[in-house]
């Protein structure tokens, strides 16, 4: 593709003019930063899809600045979905509605649905307000990276391949919203995300998990895909990701050069290992975690060691990406 001349800026105004005009920003959210785009126009979502490499039939999230906004990006609002935009919007959830048909064909991949999420940042929703235009916004990432929580993070992926990169302090949650399917008949966690699927429950008690029949559904028919995202490698450094419940095995002093470790329990720092970090808490691992497998990639480690987050809170949505970081 050919190379753009990417801009720094600080300015709201800025960011939303630029999506106006067609062109590709990225700006933080509370979750991850996005790369935003005009929803409603085709042509500056396939330069969208350009430049992040991402895979064509991988639908995108439409951004807004107010839950009441919702018909500018879905045709009906059913009362589950309702229920949790009262609840939890702004916030690091994506309910999933049947599509308005002004939002282009290129953002859900062609599925009759779409998926919108307010989020709750301020920069975000100032850049939301001013473009007046739905925002579809991906993790601004090439496409199977660890999703960027730094802009800093951002410019090595996208540096060159976008119009501008807002630069602005690292998101907070670090982890992408939940993402709930409110489209049929009963909703269906889709993504595992800051909102747990027990929070969800408390609003809309029919939510179920999508269940490993489901998956096995979508890989095997092809076509009933509900949410291909799921289908396509993620969150992967180049360096190899070994999960481990507690610590590493024992191994040699030869491999511990080369090799880094991540938890919240276990080691001091000064462990011989290439580099290591150990998180205070659930909340700050998930916050801190692309970014330790970025920074896993600058110095070049071969492997890494991933403690696995405990099965509670936020900790769930981080295991599933560390499990989709080491391939499985
Ligand atoms: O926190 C987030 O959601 C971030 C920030 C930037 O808002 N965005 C994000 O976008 O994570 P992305 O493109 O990296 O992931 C979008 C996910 C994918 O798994 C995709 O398959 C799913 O949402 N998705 C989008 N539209 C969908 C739809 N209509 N039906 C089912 N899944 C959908
Ligand atoms: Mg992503």
């Amino acid at each position: 593709m050919r190379r753009l001349l990417t801009e720094y800026i600080h300015s709201p105004e800025r960011a939303a003019k630029i999506i106006r005009d067609g062109g590709l920003v990225a700006f933080p959210t509370e979750t991850v930063f996005g790369i935003g785009v005009d929803a409603t126009n085709g042509d500056a979502v396939a330069k969208l899809f350009e430049a992040k490499g991402r895979p064509s039939d991988n639908p995108l999230i439409v951004h807004l600045d107010d839950p009441a906004h919702w018909a500018r990006a879905a045709s009906d609002l059913p009362g589950v979905a309702e229920a949790l935009l009262d609840a939890f919007c702004p916030g690091p959830l994506t309910v999933v509605l049947p599509k308005r048909p002004t939002i282009s064909e290129q953002v859900t991949a062609g599925l009759t649905t779409v998926g919108i999420r307010i989020p709750d940042h301020p920069i975000a929703r100032e850049i939301l307000q001013l473009a007046a235009v739905p925002v579809a916004a991906p993790s601004a990432n090439r496409s199977g990276r660890p999703s960027g929580t730094t802009w800093q993070s951002v410019s090595e992926d996208l540096d060159g391949r976008i119009d501008a990169i807002f630069k602005a302090n690292s998101t907070t949650i670090g982890i992408e919203s939940t993402v709930v399917d409110c489209s049929g008949s009963q909703p269906v966690l889709l993504r595992p995300g800051a909102i747990t699927l027990e929070q969800l429950q408390k609003h809309a008690p029919q939510t179920k998990q999508l269940g490993t029949q489901d998956k096995r559904r979508m890989i095997v028919s092809g076509e009933q895909v509900n949410s291909p995202g799921i289908l396509h490698p993620h969150y992967q450094p180049n360096a190899k990701v070994i999960m481990v419940d507690g610590l590493p095995p024992e191994i040699s002093n030869d491999v511990l050069a080369v090799s880094a470790f991540c938890g919240i329990e276990g080691f001091d720092e000064s462990h011989d290992f290439a580099l290591c970090k150990i998180f205070e808490s659930l909340e700050s691992y998930a916050a801190g975690f692309y970014e330790f497998l970025r920074e896993v990639d600058r110095q070049s480690v071969q492997r890494v060691f991933v403690q696995a987050a405990p099965d509670e809170g936020i900790g769930r949505a981080l295991r599933d990406r560390q499990r989709r970081a080491a391939g499985g």
